[in-house]
């Protein structure tokens, strides 16, 4: 296997989290708990085992516990050092050590595409990896994470890949949905994309799904980008206009995905991914018996 030029990977986390409010109040919506983790570490975990060795948070204000998570805490290592707890210790320092971690500041709230625009000093003239970290991926066993699988359609044929997934007619009008040729099973050249499309104007029923890899030439197109979709500079605009340059394919991935961006999703993605672990699955089911729940 070639080694990725896909080093880096960029992780939008500016957003205020108002549909988690109060929750959200004080902490970053991306460090609520998945189960065992913040949300966030799903994605930085999906990244660095993608070969992503480097992570760039675009944050805004309120965001200062994302970097205190990813930064090391010498004080309390020590302190479960002394309570003898090595094992935690371990797996705290673990938590600095998975990647190198940098932090940009996206100073308006102007949109996906100005996030993007805002981690260009850190990506600039290379190929880098976009998340966005309320879709939780998870994959089979001996299944590359979802960014993985795109790192390899760009070995394998070049160019920007963004994750695809066939959404309900009714579901259209939440993405971004591509018009595209097929060119290979799950595999299409993008020749158009719309960000949100009005009910009955979509060009196919394939939504991009957060994850990207993008070619350096995204920049530029998202510096001539105006004002799109809810008058926010979308990356979904610039992708399109990029596709006019260079090849932008699209990749039904394989994996799936639990949408963790409203609190009705997050307790969906709570209880889905709690019956998928082995150590869980009987506690729902046990609990849910003891309720007496036996449906609506
Ligand atoms: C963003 C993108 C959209 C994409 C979606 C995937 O939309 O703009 O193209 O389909 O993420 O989750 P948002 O969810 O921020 O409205």
């Amino acid at each position: 296997m070639t080694v990725s030029d896909v080093r880096k990977c960029l992780f939008p986390v500016a957003g205020m989290g108002t549909r988690f409010l109060p929750a959200t109040k004080e902490i970053p919506k991306e460090m609520l708990p998945l189960i065992d983790r913040p949300l966030i570490q799903y994605g930085v975990e999906e990244a660095v085992r993608s070969g992503c060795g480097e992570i760039v948070f675009v944050t805004g204000r309120g965001k200062r516990a994302i970097e205190d998570y990813f930064d090391r805490s010498i004080e309390l290592e020590q302190i479960l050092i002394e309570k003898g707890k090595a094992d935690s210790a371990r797996l705290v320092r673990e938590i600095s050590q998975m990647a190198d971690f940098a932090y940009v500041r996206q100073p308006e709230p102007l949109g996906l595409g100005h996030a993007v625009l805002c981690g260009e000093p850190f990506c600039r003239g290379c190929y880098f990896g976009v998340i966005l970290p309320d879709d939780v991926m998870v994959t089979p066993p001996g299944t590359p994470p979802v960014l993985g699988q795109l790192v390899q359609v760009h070995q394998r044929l070049g160019g920007s890949v963004v994750a695809l997934e066939e959404v309900p007619p009714e579901e259209t009008f939440r993405y971004g949905i591509i018009r595209g040729k097929q060119v290979e099973d799950g595999v299409f050249r993008i020749e158009d994309l719309v960000e949100k499309p009005e009910p009955g104007s979509e060009p196919s029923r394939h939504a991009v799904m957060g994850r990207y890899v993008l070619s350096p030439g995204i920049f530029r197109h998202l510096r001539n980008s105006g004002f799109g979709a809810g008058g926010e500079i979308q990356l979904t605009d610039a992708i399109r206009s990029l596709a006019e340059d260079e090849p932008v394919w699209g990749v039904m991935y394989k994996g799936e995905r639990f949408d963790c961006g409203t609190m009705e999703s997050w307790l969906r993605a709570t209880l889905g991914m709690a019956l998928k672990r082995e150590d869980l699955r009987g506690i729902v089911l046990s609990e849910l018996e003891r309720l007496g729940v036996t449906g609506r």
